[in-house]
């Protein structure tokens, strides 16, 4: 039976570029001297940290020096790293999305914190109601620790927030010294012209964290991510590093590949997924009786798709999944798990094919769990 894996946020398999990294490898591993029999060190392989330091100056037109970023295991030991370093006792709030990421959410709850969600429109966290939450919080004597935010291409709606909500945040945050952690993981999956600067390199009077990922341009596989931030804060995040440093030889062999493909690489993966996101909403379309979403995603990877009311959510999970159809169940978005009428779609991995044919099973799926009312 054919499979649809249409649940996780994973880049297009068909444009990893096996072959040109294995001869990177082949250039550069001899050339690295003794790099690979010492710790990587906190901060890790200064030629990638140049690297990314060039990545975000080209998007995001400011500089970004090397110094100020340390190479993580994927993004999502730099986002943990952050409840490490400012929740000090259980219970310690931590402002978020209502959805966010739940790779986030996990890692979060398990580290103690208190999750309070803020709701979010198209543009997404609406500030009226994190100025409220502040507020409130404030009254009971309790102050966050920190705001974390996906202000562009949020997962799991796919949201990018305009700049003047951008500066609506950053004034918020700083009048109440609050930090903001910008997990910025899906800045370059870009399918129409639509740049928001990141919060990074805006004005801002209390702390910033930046986050990003290679995982979506590249490929979770190679788990490299980084964070950025000035000092001293960087080196206070970095004293609850306990790994050693991220691996030298992943760094030296994606930096070897991507000091000459990187934007090539990029403009070459976003043509294809592109091309993948179109044909999802199409087919999304061809079903209007079951689907509607919440809007469409100028870059990201996925569709935050609502179900039309009356739909057994239970049902329709074991019915998908007896089809070979993975999706993401809205509730492993929500801050506090509750049971959403959403679904999130990723549409990176899959074919063309699988689109085509497995959308309609799903939109069969949705209708056959309809509950008669
Ligand atoms: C918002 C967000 N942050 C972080 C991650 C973690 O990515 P990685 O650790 O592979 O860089 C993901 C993965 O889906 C994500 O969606």
């Amino acid at each position: 039976m054919n499979s649809f894996p249409f649940g996780s946020g994973r880049p297009d398999p068909e444009s990893f570029p096996n072959r040109g990294l294995a001869e990177a490898a082949m250039r550069i591993l001899p050339e690295l001297g003794d790099e690979l029999a010492l710790y990587p060190g906190n901060l890790g392989f200064e030629p990638m940290r140049r690297l990314m330091s060039q990545r975000f100056e080209k998007r995001e037109g400011v500089p970004l020096p090397p110094e100020q970023i340390a190479l993580t295991t994927g993004s999502m030991q730099a986002v943990t790293l952050m409840a490490q370093a400012f929740v000090d006792s259980p219970g310690d709030v931590i402002l978020m999305e209502e959805f966010s990421y739940s790779g986030t959410i996990g890692a979060y709850k398990q580290e103690g914190a208190e999750l309070v969600g803020i709701p979010l429109d198209e543009n997404g966290m609406r500030m009226d109601a994190l100025e409220k939450t502040i507020d409130e919080l404030g009254n009971a004597g309790r102050k966050p620790k920190f705001i974390y935010a996906l202000v562009t291409y949020q997962n799991p709606t796919g949201s990018i927030m305009p700049i003047d909500r951008r500066l609506d945040l950053l004034d918020i945050a700083g009048r109440h010294q609050i930090p903001v952690v910008e997990d910025h993981c899906y800045a370059d999956t870009v399918y129409e012209d639509c740049h928001e600067p990141a919060l990074y390199t805006l004005e801002h009077e209390c702390p910033v964290v930046h986050i990003e990922s290679l995982s979506k341009i590249l490929g979770p596989g190679v788990r490299m991510g980084y964070l950025a931030a000035p000092q001293p804060l960087l080196n206070e995040i970095l004293k609850f590093r306990r790994d050693g440093g991220a691996s030298t030889l992943s760094a030296a062999i994606v930096y070897e590949y991507f000091r000459e493909q990187l934007w090539d690489h990029v403009g070459n993966i976003n043509t294809i997924v592109k091309e993948k996101r179109d044909l999802m909403f199409h087919m999304l379309a061809d079903s209007p009786d079951v689907f509607e979403w919440f809007s469409k995603p100028k870059g990201g990877l996925f569709i935050w798709v609502k179900l039309t009311d009356g739909v057994d959510r239970s049902a329709l999970s074991s019915l998908a999944e007896s089809r070979n159809i993975d999706y993401a169940s809205g509730s492993a978005f929500h801050v506090r798990g509750e049971d959403v009428p959403f679904i999130r779609l990723a549409f990176g991995y899959s074919s063309l094919d699988q689109i085509r044919e497995g959308i309609p099973l799903l939109a069969d799926c949705v209708r056959q769990c309809r509950i008669a009312s």
